[in-house]
């Protein structure tokens, strides 16, 4: 069977949504090393880092560090998070050219996540979108809780339309989806597109799966099927939002990138290499990396795991 998708653009977000929810602190040296291990894989958009408070997500506290140290290769986008007016200064200062802004489809949580209702975030982001555009910045958006909310419940599709379609109108190139704690099930996400393809071409959707409840593969089979072609990723399956309880990591790109090749779509990524960056995240944390294609690796079945040959 052909799917409607031929090639996917992955967004790595292990840098950024990945080590935001770790408790041990990542030496700044070994993010560098992780990102460039993961360009090396051939990842063209890795998220490196969030300009938000320190207070309230310590672990991207050195993001200026990092994005200063990465030897940044031209074909590679980096994109890093901006809340607010004083992120932006602080990316402006850093150099970065590319950022993205965060909302979500529900009340709670984004007052939980940045201490703004879903409009007080889009005053602010009025502020401060015109100005990242007007400085040549490209500027992607997110709507977390788009599958389900963990104060709330039930979040309609409605909803995600109405928020996705202010972020496309303030000038994002993109949104991305975000079932941000992993809740979301295949035929729901087929109706949740569908309602959004109303009105927003393909190539301006991404997906942002958690895999909280085993369901991130499942429902990106799903996206693909309704003709999605970028997907957001985290190397080893590291993630989570410290705001949203029980939220665990994103879709772990090893099993996305063993996905693709087997079902004969390009991604550009070379899944031994992004194993090989994963490798250099794991030592530093508390946990075992929790990807299936990563741990079948780790137990010596790999040489299974390589498609070859994909007619
Ligand atoms: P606030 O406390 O309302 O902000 O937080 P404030 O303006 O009152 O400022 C309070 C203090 O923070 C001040 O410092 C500010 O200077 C400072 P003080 O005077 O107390 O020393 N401050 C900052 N410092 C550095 N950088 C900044 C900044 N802004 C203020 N940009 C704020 C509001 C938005 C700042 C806060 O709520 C925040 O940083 N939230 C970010 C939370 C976050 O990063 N969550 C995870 C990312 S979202 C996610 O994971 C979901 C996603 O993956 C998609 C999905 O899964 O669905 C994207
Ligand atoms: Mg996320």
């Amino acid at each position: 069977m052909k799917f409607p998708v031929e090639s996917v653009r992955i967004v790595e977000v292990g840098p950024r949504d990945g080590l935001q929810n770790e408790k041990v602190t990542i030496p700044t040296e070994v993010k560098v090393n992780f990102i460039t291990a993961l360009s090396d894989a051939g990842l063209r958009t890795i998220e490196a880092g969030a300009f938000v408070s320190p207070k309230w997500v310590p672990q991207m506290a050195d993001t200026a560090e990092v994005y200063r140290d990465i030897p940044k290769d031209p074909g590679v986008d980096y994109p890093v998070l901006v809340p607010n007016a004083k992120g932006l200064d602080r990316a402006l200062e850093a150099g970065v050219r590319s950022i993205a802004i965060f909302t979500a489809a529900s009340e709670t949580f984004n007052k939980r996540n940045i201490n703004m209702t879903i409009d007080e975030s889009f005053q602010n982001f009025a502020a401060i979108v015109p100005r990242a555009l007007g400085e040549g910045m490209k500027v992607r958006g997110y709507v977390s809780c788009s599958f389900g909310c963990p104060y709330e419940g039930e979040v309609l599709p409605e909803k995600v339309l109405e928020v996705t379609a202010r972020l496309l109108d303030l000038g994002c190139y993109q949104v991305s989806i975000g079932d941000t704690i992993g809740v979301g099930t295949p035929l729901q996400v087929q109706g949740v597109i569908g309602i959004l393809l109303q009105v927003v071409p393909h190539g301006r959707l991404a997906m942002h799966f958690h895999d909280t409840r085993g369901t991130a593969l499942a429902n990106t089979l799903a996206a693909l099927e309704m003709g999605i072609a970028t997907y957001d990723a985290s190397a080893g399956g590291l993630g989570g939002c410290p705001y949203a309880p029980g939220a665990s990591g994103n879709l772990a790109t090893e099993d996305l990138v063993y996905l693709l090749d087997g079902m004969g779509i390009e991604s550009g990524v070379d899944l031994k290499r992004l194993v090989a960056a994963s490798s250099i995240i794991g030592p530093f944390l508390d946990h075992p990396l929790p990807g299936k294609y990563l741990q079948a690796c780790t137990h010596g079945s790999a040489s299974f795991g390589t498609h070859t040959s994909v007619q």
